[in-house]
C-alpha cells in the first residue's frame, strides 16, 4: 500500500517519495461509485473509493469554479488548503488571493510565496467603491448593492441611491464625498456611518499593494458587517488589480456562509466567478450550511454552475439540498450525513468519485487547526 501511494504521488504532481500521514486509508469507502478521475496536468488530491489516485486540474474543465461543501470539522478548509498548496508547488507563477475570515490560512502558506496580511480594525485600507468603480473593478450597480447592503438601505430606496451614484458618479471621488452630496434626505441619513469611523477607515488611505499572492486574514475585524464590506471591496479589487491579468489564477473564500444573509454579495461573488471565468480564475467556494447556500438564488448558481465541487460530510438538514442540486441517490445522499473527515465526493464535469483527501504528514501538521 504504501508503494502504491507513492506512486500515486508520483503520478499527480510530483515525482517525490513522500510520507502520508494515513496508511489505511485504502480501505474502500462505503459504497463504490465506479469511475476514476484523473486529469492530465492536474494535482493529486486523494485516493478514490476503488483505491485509485483523484488528480484534477480546474483548467481543464468548461469552467474553473470549485465549490467544496460540508459541515464544521469535515476538512473543508484542508482540502483547499492542499489544493492550493499542490497547485503552486506544480506552477508556482499562479496567483492567489484569499478571503480567509478566520485567519487560518496564514501558517499554512509562510513556505510558499504568499503573502499573509491580517487586517485589522482601525488600519486604512483604501478601499472606496467609487475608486473600485472608476478603475474598472465595480459596475455602477455592483457598488450600490455594496452600499445597499453595508448600510442596510431599504429597497425603496435602493432606485434613489442608484440614480444619485450615477448622477454624482463623475462629480466626487469617494463614498464619504458621495455620501455628503447626496440630495435624498432619508438616503443622506443611511449614509451618515460611511463618514466616520470605523468604516471611514475602510475607505480612507491607498489600497494595498497587491502584486503577488495575498491571503487575507480577517479574523481580528470585530464586526461582522464590516468583514462583509472588506471582504467584497477586496474581491473585486484583487481579481481586477491581479488576478484578471494572469493567465491561471486562484482565488478562493473560506466560510463563505458569512455572506449568506446579505443576497447583494452573493451575487456579486457569482458575478466576480462569472467575470473570473474568462480569464482563466479558479474560484473556490468553500462553506458550510448548502441548505441556505441552495435557498439564495445566486448561492444556487454558485452550486449549480460550478464545473467542480466536492461534497463533504452534510447535516441532516444539508441533505435534501445537495441531493437535489447534484442529482445523487439515495445511498450517496446517506453516506455524505456520515462521511468520514476528508472524505467526500467530488463531481466534476459529469464524472463522480468518491475521495478521500490524503494530506502528507507534514501537510496534515501544518494545515491543522486544532494544534493552534
Ligand atoms: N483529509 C484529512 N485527513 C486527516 N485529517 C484531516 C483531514 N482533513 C481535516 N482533518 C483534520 O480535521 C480538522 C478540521 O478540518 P478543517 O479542514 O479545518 O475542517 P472545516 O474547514 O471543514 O471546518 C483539521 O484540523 C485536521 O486535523
Ligand atoms: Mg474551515
Amino acid at each position: 500500500q504504501e508503494q502504491l501511494y507513492s506512486f500515486n504521488v508520483c503520478l499527480g504532481f510530483l515525482c517525490v517519495e513522500k510520507r502520508f500521514s494515513d496508511a489505511e486509508s485504502m480501505k474502500p469507502l462505503f459504497f463504490l461509485i465506479d469511475e476514476d478521475l484523473h486529469d492530465e496536468g492536474g494535482v493529486f488530491l486523494g485516493i478514490s473509493g476503488t483505491g485509485s489516485p483523484v488528480v484534477l486540474n480546474l483548467w481543464k474543465k468548461p469552467n474553473q469554479n470549485f465549490v467544496i461543501i460540508g459541515s464544521t470539522g469535515s476538512g473543508k478548509s484542508m482540502a483547499a488548503k492542499i489544493f492550493v498548496k499542490r497547485t503552486k508547488e506544480m506552477d508556482e507563477s499562479i496567483p492567489v488571493v484569499g478571503i480567509d475570515p478566520e485567519s487560518e490560512y496564514t501558517r499554512a502558506f509562510s513556505k510558499l510565496q504568499v503573502e499573509a496580511v491580517e487586517i485589522k480594525d482601525g488600519e486604512p485600507l483604501g478601499l472606496d467603491p467609487l475608486r473600485l468603480m472608476r478603475d474598472g473593478a465595480l459596475g455602477i450597480g455592483q457598488v450600490s448593492d455594496i452600499i445597499a447592503e453595508a448600510y442596510s438601505i431599504p429597497e425603496k430606496l435602493q432606485g434613489t441611491l442608484r440614480k444619485e451614484l450615477f448622477l454624482a458618479s463623475d462629480l466626487v471621488e469617494s463614498i464619504i464625498d458621495f455620501s455628503s452630496v447626496v440630495r435624498d434626505k432619508e438616503l443622506s441619513k443611511y449614509l451618515q456611518g460611511a463618514s466616520v469611523p470605523p468604516d471611514s477607515y475602510v475607505f480612507q488611505g491607498s489600497p494595498f499593494f497587491l502584486e503577488r499572492s495575498v491571503i487575507f486574514g480577517l479574523r481580528n475585524v470585530r464586526s461582522k458587517r464590516l468583514k462583509i464590506l472588506i471582504s467584497a471591496l477586496i474581491s473585486s479589487y484583487s481579481i481586477n488589480k491581479l488576478l484578471a491579468k494572469a493567465k491561471k489564477s486562484i482565488f478562493f473564500v473560506d466560510e463563505a456562509w458569512l455572506f449568506m444573509e446579505t443576497p447583494n454579495i452573493v451575487s456579486l461573488f457569482e458575478n466576480l466567478a462569472r467575470r473570473g471565468r474568462k480569464h482563466g480564475v479558479a474560484f473556490l467556494y468553500i462553506t458550510q450550511r448548502s441548505e441556505d447556500l441552495a435557498k439564495n438564488p445566486s448561492g444556487r448558481d454558485i452550486m449549480e454552475q460550478s464545473s467542480s465541487v466536492f461534497l463533504m460530510r452534510q447535516e441532516p438538514q444539508g441533505r435534501e439540498a445537495v441531493k437535489g442540486i447534484y442529482r445523487l441517490s439515495e445511498s450517496e445522499a446517506d453516506f455524505l450525513v456520515n462521511a468520514p473527515i476528508g472524505s467526500g465526493i467530488l463531481k466534476s464535469w459529469g464524472k463522480k468519485v468518491t475521495m478521500r483527501i490524503i494530506p502528507t504528514e507534514d501537510e496534515l501538521e501544518a494545515f491543522s487547526t486544532n494544534v493552534r
